[in-house]
């Protein structure tokens, strides 16, 4: 099952996980917002999809290593439930904020017009693994330069980059965005690649149970991570699977360029004798 996307029920798959072998999960479930997956996933009555949830996070959590965490997907209608939920079985690290980036124009005239998801992030002990160093943001040249004074020369963070903060800016994807796939929901690799660096280690096992188009498998192949994933729908699974064989081809082109290059420079090598 490792380093592979299964057609099939996340309930009943997740049970064969052995207990404590997981790094990361990245859940991003239904909203439970109507929409439609080829299935009704996303149109429960609120009770039911609550129980429904309450029932895959208490299938999930034991999977969990000790120094495991947990990042699921909501929005305000359901976090507030699901966070207290998950607040009685882990500790919580973050409400973390994706603000979609959307364009003012419309939107709701009775209300707020809502351009964000959000994110809980939850950790099953005080041990859980954290890699800052892997996800700081890089300060730009501008800023650099107005900090170049002598009081910050030698600066660390200067160097390093600033320690991400919960307010993700990332835009949503357009139909035109060269990483979109045919998934109503599907999550930019920015965001799924942060999590994977920042809270799995190299090698480590990502388990994503609901994986739409396959963004967390994405984001494993492109991080020497593992990664565990189901999608119930026959067409996002034949989807998931195009999107890693091209991921698989795109290393080796770039494994074959490397190569290319390698055998370049021990041409020069050898003519430089001449
Ligand atoms: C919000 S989307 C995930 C999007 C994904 N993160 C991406 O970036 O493409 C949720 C997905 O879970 C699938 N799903 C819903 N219930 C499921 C279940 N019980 N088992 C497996 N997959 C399920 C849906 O078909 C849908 O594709």
């Amino acid at each position: 099952m490792i380093d592979q996307v299964l057609n099939i029920d996340a309930l009943e798959a997740i049970p064969q996980i052995p207990d404590n072998s997981i790094d990361l999960i990245v859940a991003d479930p239904p909203y439970n917002l109507g929409k439609d997956y080829g299935n009704d996933s996303d149109k429960r009555e609120s009770k039911e999809f609550l129980v429904w949830t309450e029932q895959w996070l208490d299938l999930v959590i034991p999977k969990l290593k000790d120094t495991g965490s947990l990042y699921i997907f909501a929005t305000w209608r359901y976090s507030p439930e699901i966070f207290v939920f998950l607040k009685s079985r882990m500790t919580m690290l973050n409400e973390i904020i994706w603000d979609r980036k959307v364009p003012s124009m419309g939107g709701s005239t009775r209300r707020y017009s809502s351009v964000h998801d959000t994110i809980g992030f939850f950790a099953k002990s005080k041990d859980y693994y954290f890699d800052l160093d892997a996800i700081r943001v890089p300060y730009d040249e501008v800023t650099k330069k107005a900090r170049s004074r002598s009081i910050f020369v030698g600066k660390k963070w200067l160097e390093v980059g600033y320690n991400p903060k919960d307010l993700w800016s990332v835009s949503r994807l357009h139909r035109i965005h060269a990483e979109r796939e045919e998934h109503p929901t599907q999550k930019p690799l920015e965001i799924i690649e942060r999590m994977v660096k920042a809270s799995c280690p190299e090698n480590g096992v990502v388990l994503d149970p609901f994986a739409g188009s396959g963004t967390t498998a994405a984001a494993c192949l492109l991080n020497n991570r593992h990664f565990i994933t189901y999608e119930m729908n026959e067409e996002y699974y034949q989807l998931i699977q195009k999107r890693i064989k091209r991921l698989g081809e795109f290393e080796l082109t770039s494994d074959l360029q490397k190569n290319e290059q390698a055998n370049q420079k021990e041409t020069e090598k050898q003519l430089s004798f001449f």
